[in-house]
């Protein structure tokens, strides 16, 4: 008996037999040799028929087996620097499991959404295995990071009974005798319950916004990690956060550098991203922006294009802080120098890629936030329970949002966020 082996792990396997199952990734012969490269799921593995050591009937199944057929391998382990994957294996037997029909994704190019229409079989492809092994390794890192700090992982409803991001972006759905209930935005104000009971914590799941925009940076489904502490500031906010960046991408240069070439990323502004990172006011932003020639308006949030153009002054990511407020959250604490500004953070990241994190400094004093919800025309009665964390032993805290897909698509240097997710979802697609 042979047993069974996982292609990443051939390296313990040199000299046995081992059975490998998996799917035909291609074939090619030559001569009395037939070559048939194999996909585990974990990697590649070239198969070597050789028409005298195997029976005739095996030696004729090459000719049956289509691509993506599923099939078991049996044979020994060498290995072979040129061979895909880095091993081969003689093969004494094949048993073929099912014969693929005519695969519609070919070695050939294929339009991107001709591809998406076929997301779930896209998913077997070498570049898809790439982006999505290296977005394990960030999430990964992620829970690494607060779980090796104390902090407590809060999950937050997903049905909320109002918004938190802006009314402009919400999914709205019929919620039995109780009305309207709306896909959550964020999971923040919960995480600000979480901060007064456990000191810190962080909130980490699906979120969802009413995009109409179709721009390569959105997605109406998406991932986000919310930290929130307790007697944290603004600046606390953003020492966080660097140290926060600093470990994720380090993560990924440690542990996935293979799936970084195979993307063919250049990871010089990834071993930048170490602390301090520049922290900018957002008055200094819109000097860069006006010293660069653009035509921008103070008082205005920065657009995809302004972003890019206020990054490219830095070989790392930039924090901007200190926005316009009527730009902002209703939730944000006013600068006490200047009552325009909200204590607010941007982390821009560089090459183009824009916002990876939106964080602040939150009200905490009661008539304030009561305030800022009737000007944000918020329900009130929605909101009792968030007042309760202003009328209970309330403390200045802090925290901010990391949006998982639009750090893959940094860290993985893509030209969309559509590859980022298994599944993507935007304004103009629901399928597969
Ligand atoms: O800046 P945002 O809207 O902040 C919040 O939701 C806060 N409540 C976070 C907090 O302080 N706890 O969103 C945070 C991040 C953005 O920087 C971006 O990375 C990502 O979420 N994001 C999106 N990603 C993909 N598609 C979209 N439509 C996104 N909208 C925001
Ligand atoms: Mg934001």
């Amino acid at each position: 008996m042979s047993s069974r082996a996982y292609i990443e792990n051939l390296a313990d396997y040199i000299g046995r037999e081992v059975t490998i199952a998996g799917w035909l990734y291609n074939k090619r012969s030559s001569g009395k040799i037939r070559f048939l490269i194999v996909r585990d799921g974990t990697g590649l593995l070239q198969g070597v028929i050789v028409k005298q050591n195997v029976t005739e009937e095996v030696f004729s199944t090459f000719d049956a087996l289509t691509q993506e057929s599923s099939l078991r391998l049996r044979g020994t382990i060498r290995k072979d620097d040129r061979a895909p994957g880095g091993y081969e294996m003689d093969v004494n037997h094949v048993e073929i499991i099912s014969i693929a029909k005519e695969y519609p994704i070919t070695p050939k190019e294929h339009g991107v959404e001709f591809l998406m229409d076929r997301r779930h079989l896209w998913l077997r492809s070498q570049r898809q295995h790439a982006i999505l092994r290296i977005r394990h390794e960030i999430i990964r890192s992620i829970r690494e990071f607060f779980d090796g700090r104390g902090f407590l992982l809060m999950d937050a409803p997903i049905f909320t009974p109002a918004a938190c991001e802006g009314t402009s972006t919400l999914f709205e759905t019929e919620y039995f005798d109780l009305g309207k209930a709306y896909l959550t935005q964020s999971g923040q104000l919960y995480g600000e319950a979480g901060a007064m009971a456990f000191g810190k914590v962080y909130v980490f799941g699906p979120t969802f916004r009413a995009e109409k925009s179709k721009t390569r940076r959105h997605l109406t489904e998406f991932w986000m990690v919310e930290p929130e502490v307790a007697f944290n500031d603004l600046n606390d906010d953003m020492d966080l956060a660097e140290e926060f960046l600093e470990h994720i991408v380090g993560s990924v240069l440690k542990n996935r550098m293979t799936e970084l070439k195979t993307l063919e990323r250049n990871t010089k502004f990834l071993e930048n991203v170490k602390r301090p990172l520049p922290r900018i006011t957002y008055d200094e932003a819109v000097a860069i922006l006006h010293k660069k020639g653009a035509a921008f308006e103070w008082g205005n949030d920065f657009g995809g294009a302004d972003e890019t153009v206020i990054s490219e002054e830095f070989d790392r990511p930039v924090m901007v802080h200190r926005y316009p407020a009527k730009v902002k959250a209703f939730y944000m604490k006013r600068d006490p120098k200047n009552e325009e500004l909200a204590l607010a953070v941007d982390v821009l990241a560089p090459e183009g890629y824009g916002e990876i994190i939106g964080g602040s400094q939150r009200e905490d004093d009661y008539d304030m936030i009561l305030k800022r919800l009737h000007e944000h025309n918020l329900p009130e009665s929605a909101f009792e329970w968030y007042l309760d964390l202003r009328r209970f032993g309330s403390v200045p805290h802090s925290g901010f949002g990391l949006g998982v897909e639009r750090t893959v698509s940094w860290i993985c240097g893509l030209d969309h966020v559509r590859e980022t997710i298994p599944f993507p979802r935007m304004i103009y697609r629901l399928t597969p």
